[in-house]
């Protein structure tokens, strides 16, 4: 069984990679590394190409012919959310041109199968525990990409040979390997390292949200546990199919801003303490994945918790 990884050379998808490798599986690794690290996983085989690019569609229909694919897992995808706003003509052609690209060559080859990368973000202001079944109504062009990244993968997967599943994360943080960690400063955990490795004190935007610390609460994820939801999805999609499922992936479990910086601070021995400044505009107080779903049909619920994300994230970072 040989599964394609889009974006494979990325923060979450080379863990996949890797996870999968570990219990055997061959997988080839399709990045245009644009955000992408090749050496994250230099063993796997990888075929640097751009799948928003029309030219894509050949070359990755003869990839999957070629090395006998039985599956695909797109995660390569843009998600700077401030990019989206201002760019978002582009943000559509590169995630929902990439995915149809990805499609169309997966019919041309009889591949069946895909696991598509969505977000919390098809939420937008959501609060609260979200199941999959609230209100999709993104506040972000990033957001609208996934959610018809979403609608698309359901029309295929009704009309050609296709079984789906697609995993909306919500906070993803932690590193499965040291060398493996998030290199990009977008999510909470990153920024603060970034300001702690400036010497600067990290920074809460606002402490005066109806939560009990007066800060956002969030529920972050193992990227490990998350690479695991994969594994899991993957083989649910080849032992019985299923045509389109969805469901999020998170931990069930709130943690607000300020418990997640103390646990960094305490992790990392800074000498700072939390400053706090404004709000953010368009920051939900509270957001919480509900995870009955996937638990029910997959399965699959998460196993690590914040110390062991910040760990991880710290040993990762003090390699780069
Ligand atoms: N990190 C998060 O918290 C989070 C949350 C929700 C959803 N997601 C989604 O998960 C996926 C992976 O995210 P990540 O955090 O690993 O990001 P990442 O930027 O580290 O990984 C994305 C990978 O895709 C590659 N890529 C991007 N556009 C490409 C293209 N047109 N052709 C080929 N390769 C391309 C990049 O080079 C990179 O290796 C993305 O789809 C993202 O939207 C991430």
């Amino acid at each position: 069984m040989t599964i394609l990884v889009t974006g494979g050379a990325g923060y979450i998808g080379a863990h996949v990679v890797r996870a999968l490798r570990e219990r055997g599986d061959e997988v080839i690794i399709v990045d245009d590394l644009v955000t992408g690290i090749a050496t994250r996983n230099a063993e796997v085989p990888l075929f640097q190409m751009d799948v928003a690019k029309s030219s894509s569609v050949d070359e990755l229909a003869q990839l999957l012919s070629s090395r006998g694919v039985t599956g695909v897992i797109h995660f390569a995808a843009r998600k700077q959310v401030g990019e989206s706003v201002a760019k978002p003509a582009w943000y559509f052609a590169e995630n929902v041109g990439g995915l149809a690209n990805v499609l169309l060559a997966m019919e041309r080859a009889r591949v069946g199968r895909i696991i598509f990368s969505s977000s919390a973000a098809v939420y937008g202001d959501a609060r609260g525990f979200v199941a999959e079944t609230a209100t999709k109504a993104p506040t972000s062009p990033y957001g609208e990409t996934k959610l018809v990244g979403e609608w698309l993968i359901d029309a295929a997967a009704r009309a050609q040979q296709l079984d789906a599943i697609s995993l909306r994360y919500f906070n993803v943080a932690g590193a499965g390997w040291p060398e493996l960690g998030d290199q990009m400063a977008l999510n909470l955990v990153p920024m603060v390292f970034e300001r702690l490795h400036a010497q600067e004190s990290p920074r809460i935007f606002g402490d005066d949200y109806d939560t009990p610390d007066g800060t956002c609460i969030r529920d972050y994820v193992h990227v490990m546990d998350l690479a695991e939801a994969h594994i899991v999805a993957l083989d649910a999609l080849n032992s019985k199919g299923g045509r389109h499922r969805v469901f999020n992936v998170g931990t069930g479990e709130g943690t607000s801003v300020r418990e997640m910086i103390d646990v960094i601070l305490r992790v990392s021995g800074a000498p700072f303490t939390a400053e706090v400044v404004a709000r953010r505009p368009g920051d939900p107080a509270q957001v919480t994945a509900d995870v009955a779903l996937i638990a029910q049909q997959l399965g699959w619920q998460s196993s690590r918790n914040i110390v062991d994300i910040v760990e991880s994230a710290w040993a990762a970072h003090q390699r780069d």
